[in-house]
């Protein structure tokens, strides 16, 4: 099996691309290949119009990186931490102090820089790695699920600071699992699934995609599979999928249809606890376009 299989797209100057997709997508070995750490069997990466490599050092002092797992010295504080990095990079003196300065006041920990990071929180962490990567003021920066674990007022602030890297016309790629993020950041989505680059588009051009199709969600209370079959038979249901407790749907006209739905489920022996109607959303392209929920 292919890990990643044909995925390509362009990102402009200050525009941000979310690659969307289930854990096993192939969103990390897209951007290991981007950044270089993987080789690609085929396909090139271009910056600025040139063809970047791993021995491109040109290309390479553009793009900030900031993988999913942290690189930090536990041991040492933030603003030691930017500091090492910093100099990895050639800076030194004010120059150095400058940037690391800056860096903290993005990331927004400025009044904790004296501490060491291994005592920070694990969202506190993830912003001082994304820290990292802003050391070299970079043209392109490419974040690998910068949010996933992260406590909510990290996960703010980390969603702040990259839109405003992205008003100073930056080009970020950033990956995630969670629709909500890709739907408040992105200009522009790619929805990734087995390898592939299933469809790629702003919200409103995704979401025309699924047209009047409405997601319905149903807790349930024993195996939701048993319902799935019956489901699949009632008219304008489009899609059923299943996982955790709950059966997703995504339905043309759900609020009428919901009485049937509902009754059909029941009759499959299951106990409704929640139902949820929802407007079409990334969500319902990802189940419209796999058949899959996005979080299985
Ligand atoms: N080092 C590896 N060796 C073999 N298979 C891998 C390796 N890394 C990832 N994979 C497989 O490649 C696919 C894509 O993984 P990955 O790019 O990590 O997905 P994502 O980041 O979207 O969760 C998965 O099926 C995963 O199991
Ligand atoms: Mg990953």
């Amino acid at each position: 099996m292919l890990a990643v299989d044909g995925i390509g797209f362009t990102i402009a100057e200050g525009e941000t691309y979310g690659l969307l997709g289930p854990n096993g997508a192939g969103k990390t070995t897209t951007i290991s290949m981007i950044v270089g750490i993987l080789e690609c069997d085929s396909g090139e990466v271009t910056i600025d119009g040139r063809a970047h490599s791993t021995k491109s050092v040109a290309t390479k002092s553009l793009i900030g990186f900031v993988p999913q797992d942290l690189a930090l010295y536990p041991d040492l504080t933030a603003r030691e931490n930017l500091r090492f990095f910093g100099r990895l990079y050639g800076l030194r003196g004010s120059a150095l102090k400058a940037k690391v300065d800056e860096v903290l006041e993005v990331v927004g920990l400025t009044d904790r820089a004296a501490e060491p990071s291994g005592k920070f929180s694990g969202g506190m962490m993830r912003r001082l790695n994304i820290g990292v990567g802003l050391l070299n003021r970079p043209r392109v920066l490419i974040l690998d699920e910068p949010t996933a674990g992260v406590d909510p007022q990290s996960r703010n602030a980390i969603l702040e600071s990259v839109g405003r890297l992205a008003d100073e016309g930056v080009a970020v790629l950033f990956t995630t699992h969670y629709m909500e993020e890709a739907e408040r950041l992105c200009d522009r989505v790619g929805i990734v699934d087995r390898g592939k680059l299933v469809a790629e588009g702003t919200r409103r051009e995704l979401v025309a995609l699924v047209e009047e199709q409405g997601r319905i969600v149903l807790r349930v209370d024993g195996d939701p599979a048993s319902a799935v079959r019956a489901l699949r038979t009632l008219p304008k249901i489009q899609q059923v999928s299943t996982g955790d407790g709950a059966v997703e749907l995504l339905v043309a006209d759900a609020g009428e249809r919901l009485p049937s739905i509902l009754q059909t489920t029941a009759q499959a022996g299951l106990t409704v606890r929640s139902v949820e109607v929802r407007e079409p959303d990334l969500e319902s392209v990802f189940l419209h376009l796999t058949g899959r929920a996005l979080r299985d």
